[in-house]
Order: structure tokens, then sequence, then C-alpha cells
């Protein structure tokens, strides 16, 4: 049967702590200086309709570090931008690739590509969901502080796809989560409601971001203006004062709290210089664990 990840809802949580005890051993292995031939004569087409640094170079970098190949398409390079059906695009990529990767918009598009993809359909950030960023920094986190059942964690800002992710591997996973998101911009309401009513440890959703970070583990830090939102960019700065990760919201945090950011960072709006160049932020380490994680997806879902 083939496997996608839309979202995190596909995995159970053995097969998410699989990921990451798998992403683990492979950044060990590099470390190590051990080659991997897994995916050798295997083709991943990227589709990616939003820009992108990280993610598209690190499952680039993940496939060809597993002796695969990659194929990157832009969106607008595509017969999706003349309106070619999802459908159609979906049955022919499969006829040539052993997997797809799919950055974009509506989560729909994910949804319709896997439903008509015969091979795994992967999903590298839409509207609703960002799952493989959550599963690398779910993997951070376990690398920082330990096992993750054991830890609180918050969110502090835009209750966007990132946050979306994040409830959904509270509940999956079993841990504490508080978001503190100003009134109009709380998650998506059906992806909380499920999270609430499954999950075996809390899921609050606060206004006050010193609430959210008093007795946190880790604190998680996104852009106020998502990708797809710039037009709102001026009523988000107004919104979002006051959600700032400062020097003054971490010292409201337990001194030994650690801070991330997915990245890209935006410094002097949802973060500052300081914490993020400081040692309490572990954001290039989970930008690194992205890779390593990527390996361990493709791995799972293309390997074989
Ligand atoms: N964190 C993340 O997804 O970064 P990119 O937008 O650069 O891929
Ligand atoms: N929430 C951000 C994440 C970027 C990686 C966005 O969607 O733009």
């Amino acid at each position: 049967m083939v496997r996608h990840l839309r979202s995190l809802q596909d995995f159970t949580k053995d097969e998410l702590g699989g990921f990451i005890q798998r992403a683990l051993e492979l950044k060990k292995e590099r470390q190590d200086g051990l080659q991997h031939r897994l995916l050798d004569g295997k083709t991943i087409g990227l589709i990616f309709e939003k820009p992108s640094t990280r993610t598209r170079v690190s499952f680039e970098a993940a496939m060809y570090g597993l002796g695969g190949q990659v194929i990157f398409l832009s969106g607008r390079d595509t017969q999706l931008a003349r309106s070619e059906p999802l459908k159609d695009m979906a049955r022919v990529m499969a006829r040539y690739v052993d997997g797809l990767v799919v950055r974009t918009f509506g989560q729909d598009v994910v949804d319709e590509l896997a439903r008509y993809s015969s091979v795994p359909v992967v999903n590298a950030l839409s509207d609703l969901h960002h799952p493989c960023q959550i599963l690398s920094d779910v993997m951070t986190v376990i690398e920082k502080k330990g096992p993750i059942e054991t830890l609180k964690i918050a969110w502090v800002g835009d209750g966007n796809n990132v946050a979306n992710s994040w409830i959904q591997a509270a509940e999956i996973l079993g841990f504490e989560l508080i978001l503190a998101c100003p009134e109009g911009y709380d998650p998506d309401p059906g992806i909380l409601h499920k999270g609430r009513s499954n999950a075996a440890k809390p899921i609050v959703l606060v206004r006050s971001p010193e609430q959210a970070v008093a007795e946190a583990d880790v604190i998680n830090v996104d852009v106020w203006t998502s990708m797809g939102k710039e037009g709102e960019e001026e009523s988000r700065l107004e919104a979002f004062r006051g959600y700032q990760m400062n020097n003054g919201l971490l010292a409201k945090a337990p001194p030994e709290a650690i801070v991330l950011h997915c990245l890209p960072a935006h410094r002097g709006e949802e973060i500052t210089a300081e914490v993020l160049e400081s040692e309490r932020c572990v954001a290039f380490d989970q930008a690194e664990n992205k890779m390593h994680m990527h390996k361990a997806i493709l791995e799972k879902l293309i390997g074989g």
C-alpha cells in the first residue's frame, strides 16, 4: 500500500517515533562518515509552488545522500500554472518518479495529488500543515531535552500551519502544549478541537505569551506573516505586537527553556536578534535536522 505524508495524522505514534529514531541514527552515521546507497536508482519529484530554502535543499541533499536523484519543478514552470488538473499531474508524475514532495497553498492540492498518485506524496508545507518540519523539530527537542512526553512545549504567535502540525504532534505523541495566539489568529479550529478531544495531555490556547512560556521547557516561534498572507502584513504587525520573543519574554520562562524557530526568521519582528543568536535558541540545529529527518521519511516511504 502506498503511504502518503499529507499530515502527521497519516502515521501512528509508533511510526512517528520510528522516523525520529531513524533520523537520529542516520545523523550519527553521517557524523561517523558512513555512506548510504539506500535509495540507489530511485528518483523523487519536488513540486514547489512557494519559495523554500531549507526544505528544498534538505530534501535534495537527503535524496542525494542516500544515492537517489531529484527533479525539481517550481509551480510556475509546470502545466499546473496553466490549469492542468491535479489528478492528471499526479498520474503522469507517478509514471516518472518514485515519490512526490509538494509545497503548495491549499491542503486540498496535497490531498488531491495523493488521491491520484500511485507513488508516495509528502507534504513539504501547505497553508494548513508543515508535518516534516515538526518531525525534525521534535527530533531536535528530544536531542536537547530528552523524551518529549515529559516536557511542556509552548507556541507563541500565529496559529499557522506550523502551529497546527504541533497540535497534531501533541495529540499523537502525547505531550503538553500551550499556545499563545492573539485573538483572530487561532490555530485551525477543527485541528484544535480534535487534538484536545483525543490528547492524553492538555492542549491549551491562551492569549498571554507570558502565561505560555511561564513553565515551558521549549518555546516555539514562527513568522507573523506566513507565505501567502503578505497582503495582511500591516495588520499582522499590529496584531502580534506583544508576541515578540525577546529577552523580556524569555526572562519569564524557566532558565533552562530553549527557543525553537523553524526559520526563516524576521529579526525585530517575531524574534529579536539577541534571542535568535543566543545559546538558548536552537534554530540552526533544527535546520540541520531537517535533512536527517527527510532521509528517514524518504527511506520509509520510497525505500520499500
Ligand atoms: N523551515 C522551512 O520550511 O524553511 P524553508 O521555507 O526555507 O523551506
Ligand atoms: N509559517 C511559515 C513557515 C515557513 C517555513 C510559512 O508558512 O510561511
